[in-house]
C-alpha cells in the first residue's frame, strides 16, 4: 500500500516534471519554468522542511486560499504547498547553485509567468500579455497579495506611482469588502494609478462607489479572462447587467440605446461621474442635438427635450414611437 502510493507519488512527480513544461512555442521557456524544470523528485521536500526556517511564513499562510487547495497528496509535487510556487527545497538549498522562485526579485514578465504556471485556466498568457497592464508592465503581484503579510510590490518595484503606506489606508470610508487576495479594496487600489477616475467619482453624480456599492471590476474585466477578449463585452451589454429595465427590447427602439449607433449608453452617459444629474455628458438640448441637429433651435425651442413632459422616455418606449411615453 505504502509502496504503492510512493510508486503513484514518484511517477505523477516524474511525470510533471519531465513533461507539464514543455518550451513554449513562441519562445523559451521562463524563470520559473527552468527551476522546476531542475528539480528531482527527491528535491521536493514538503512544507515542513521550510518551517524550519521560514516559520512564520508557514503559519501565516494557512489561512490563505492556496494552502486550502494547494495542500492535498494527489496534486504532483511541483503544484503542492510552498514548493509549488516557489520550486523544490532541495535546488534553493543546493550546494552549488542554490536556487528559489523569488516572485519579489523577478521582473514583472517572469513573475506573472510563475503564476500564469497554475493560473492558466484564468487567462491564457496571450491574454494577459496583451492586456494594458501587462504592456504597462504591472505584474500579478502588483495587485494580488499572497501572504497575509506581504508589503506591496510595487511600492518598491520599477513602477513608482504610489506609496505603499497609501494602499493601508482606503481612499473612500465607506470601501466595499477585500476580494481575490488583492492588495487593498479596489478604489484604494486601482486609484493609486488611476487618479482622475476617482476624481470623477467624486463628482456631484456618479456611480457608488465611493459609497461602496459598485467596484470597478463590476465594469472592467481587470485582466482578461478566457471568457472576455475585451475591456467590455460591449458597453452596453455591461450596464444592462445591472440596469435591466433599460435592456429593451422596446416596441419603439431608441437607436443609441439599443447600441445600434454611437457608443450606445456612452451617448448621453458619462461612466464615472459628471457634474451633470444623472450621469449626463449635458443637461440640455445640445445632448439630444448631437445626433438630431435639425432640432436644436426651431423645435419647441428653450426647453430640454426630456423633463418638460415630452419625451420621458428616451431610452425608448412601447406605446409611442416619439417616447413621450413609457
Ligand atoms: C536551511 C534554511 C532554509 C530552508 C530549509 C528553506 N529556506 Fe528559504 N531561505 C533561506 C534563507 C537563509 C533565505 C535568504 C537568503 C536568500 O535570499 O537566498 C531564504 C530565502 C527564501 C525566499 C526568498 C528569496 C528572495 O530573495 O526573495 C523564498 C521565497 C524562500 N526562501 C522559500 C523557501 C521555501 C518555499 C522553502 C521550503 C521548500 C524554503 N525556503 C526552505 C533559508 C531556508
Ligand atoms: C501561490 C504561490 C505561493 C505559495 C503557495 C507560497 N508562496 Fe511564498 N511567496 C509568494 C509570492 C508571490 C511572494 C512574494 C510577494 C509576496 O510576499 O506576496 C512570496 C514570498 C515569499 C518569501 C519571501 C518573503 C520576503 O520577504 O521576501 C518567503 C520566504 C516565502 N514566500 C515562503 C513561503 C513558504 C514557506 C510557503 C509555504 C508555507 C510559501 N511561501 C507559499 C507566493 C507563494
Ligand atoms: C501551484 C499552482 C498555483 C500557483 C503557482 C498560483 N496559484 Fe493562485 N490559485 C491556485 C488554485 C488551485 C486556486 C484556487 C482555485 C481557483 O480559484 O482557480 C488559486 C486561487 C487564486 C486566486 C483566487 C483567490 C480567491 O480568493 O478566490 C488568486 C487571486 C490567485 N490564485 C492568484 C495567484 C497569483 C497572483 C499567483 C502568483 C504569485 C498564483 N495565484 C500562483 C493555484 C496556484
Ligand atoms: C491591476 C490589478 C490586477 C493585476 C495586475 C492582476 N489582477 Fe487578478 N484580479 C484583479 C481584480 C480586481 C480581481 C477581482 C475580479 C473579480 O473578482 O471579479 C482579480 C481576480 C483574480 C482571480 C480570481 C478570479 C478569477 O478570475 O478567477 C485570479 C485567479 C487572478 N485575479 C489571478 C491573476 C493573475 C494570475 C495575474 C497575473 C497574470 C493577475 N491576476 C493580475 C486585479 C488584478
Ligand atoms: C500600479 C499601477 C496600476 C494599478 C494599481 C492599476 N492600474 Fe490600471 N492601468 C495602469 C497603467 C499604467 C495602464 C496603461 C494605460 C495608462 O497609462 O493609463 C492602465 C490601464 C487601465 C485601463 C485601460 C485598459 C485598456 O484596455 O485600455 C483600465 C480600464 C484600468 N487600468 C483599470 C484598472 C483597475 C480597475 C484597477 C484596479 C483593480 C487598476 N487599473 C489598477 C496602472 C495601474
Ligand atoms: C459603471 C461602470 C464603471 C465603473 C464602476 C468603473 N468604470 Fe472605468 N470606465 C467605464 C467605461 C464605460 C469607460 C469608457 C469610458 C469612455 O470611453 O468614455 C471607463 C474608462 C476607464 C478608464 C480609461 C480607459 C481608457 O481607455 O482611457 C480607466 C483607467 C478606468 N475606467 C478606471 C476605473 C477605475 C479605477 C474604477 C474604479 C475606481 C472604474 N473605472 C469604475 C465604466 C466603469
Ligand atoms: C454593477 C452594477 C452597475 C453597472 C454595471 C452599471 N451601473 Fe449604473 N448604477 C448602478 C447603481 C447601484 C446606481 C445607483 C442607483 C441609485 O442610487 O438608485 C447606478 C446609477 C446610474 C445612473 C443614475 C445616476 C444618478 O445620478 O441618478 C445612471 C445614468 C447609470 N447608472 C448609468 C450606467 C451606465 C451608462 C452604465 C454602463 C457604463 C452603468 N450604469 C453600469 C449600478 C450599475
Ligand atoms: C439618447 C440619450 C441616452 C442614452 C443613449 C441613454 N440614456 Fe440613460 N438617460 C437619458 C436621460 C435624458 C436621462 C434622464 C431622464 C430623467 O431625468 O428623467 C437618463 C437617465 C438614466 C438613468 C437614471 C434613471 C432614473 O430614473 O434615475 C439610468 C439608470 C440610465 N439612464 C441608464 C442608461 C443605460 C444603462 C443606457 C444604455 C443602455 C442609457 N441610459 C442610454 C438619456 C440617455
Ligand atoms: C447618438 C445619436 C443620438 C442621440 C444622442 C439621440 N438620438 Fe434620438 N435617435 C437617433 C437615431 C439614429 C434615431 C432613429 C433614426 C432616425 O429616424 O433619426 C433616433 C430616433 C429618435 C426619436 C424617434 C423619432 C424619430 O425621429 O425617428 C426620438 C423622439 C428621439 N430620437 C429623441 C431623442 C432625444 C429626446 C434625445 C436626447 C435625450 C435623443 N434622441 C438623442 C440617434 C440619437
Amino acid at each position: 500500500m505504502r509502496i504503492w502510493s510512493l510508486l503513484l507519488c514518484l511517477c505523477s512527480a516524474s511525470l510533471f516534471i519531465g513533461a507539464a513544461f514543455p518550451g513554449k512555442a513562441d519562445g523559451p521557456g521562463h524563470e520559473a519554468e527552468r527551476i522546476f524544470q531542475r528539480a528531482k523528485a527527491e528535491d521536493f521536500k514538503g512544507d515542513e522542511y521550510c518551517a524550519a526556517c521560514h516559520e512564520d511564513k508557514v503559519a501565516n499562510f494557512a489561512g490563505s486560499p492556496h494552502a486550502a487547495c494547494m495542500s492535498s497528496d494527489k496534486l504532483p509535487l511541483g503544484k503542492r504547498g510552498c514548493e509549488g510556487c516557489h520550486g523544490a527545497g532541495g535546488v534553493h538549498q543546493d550546494e552549488n547553485n542554490p536556487e528559489v522562485v523569488s516572485f519579489r526579485s523577478m521582473t514583472p514578465k517572469e513573475s506573472s509567468a510563475a503564476c500564469l504556471r497554475c493560473h492558466e485556466s484564468t487567462m491564457s498568457a496571450s491574454h494577459w500579455k496583451n492586456s494594458a497592464h501587462a504592456k504597462a508592465d504591472l505584474a500579478c503581484v502588483t495587485c494580488h497579495k499572497i501572504h497575509p503579510d506581504s508589503e506591496p510590490q510595487w511600492a518598491d518595484s520599477s513602477f513608482k506611482r504610489g506609496k505603499a503606506d497609501d494602499l493601508k489606508k482606503p481612499l473612500f470610508t465607506a470601501a466595499a469588502a477585500t476580494k481575490s487576495l488583492l492588495m487593498a479594496d479596489e478604489p484604494t487600489l486601482c486609484g493609486q494609478c488611476h487618479t482622475s477616475e476617482i476624481a470623477q467619482f467624486r463628482m456631484n453624480s456618479h456611480h457608488p462607489v465611493p459609497e461602496g456599492q459598485v467596484v470597478c471590476s463590476d465594469c472592467h474585466t481587470v485582466h482578461p479572462s478566457k471568457e472576455s477578449k475585451s475591456r467590455f463585452n460591449g458597453v452596453n451589454d455591461k450596464c444592462v447587467t445591472c440596469h435591466t429595465e433599460y435592456a429593451g427590447p422596446f416596441v419603439y427602439q431608441h437607436d443609441p440605446v439599443a447600441g445600434n449607433s454611437g457608443d450606445g449608453c456612452l451617448e448621453c452617459h458619462k461612466a464615472h461621474g459628471s457634474a451633470n444629474p444623472r450621469l449626463l455628458n449635458t443637461f440640455s438640448r445640445g445632448l439630444c442635438a448631437q445626433c438630431h441637429t435639425e432640432k436644436l433651435s426651431t423645435h419647441h425651442p428653450g426647453q430640454s427635450c426630456w423633463n418638460t413632459g415630452c419625451h420621458v422616455a428616451p431610452h425608448g418606449s412601447n406605446t409611442d414611437p416619439y417616447f413621450l411615453k413609457p
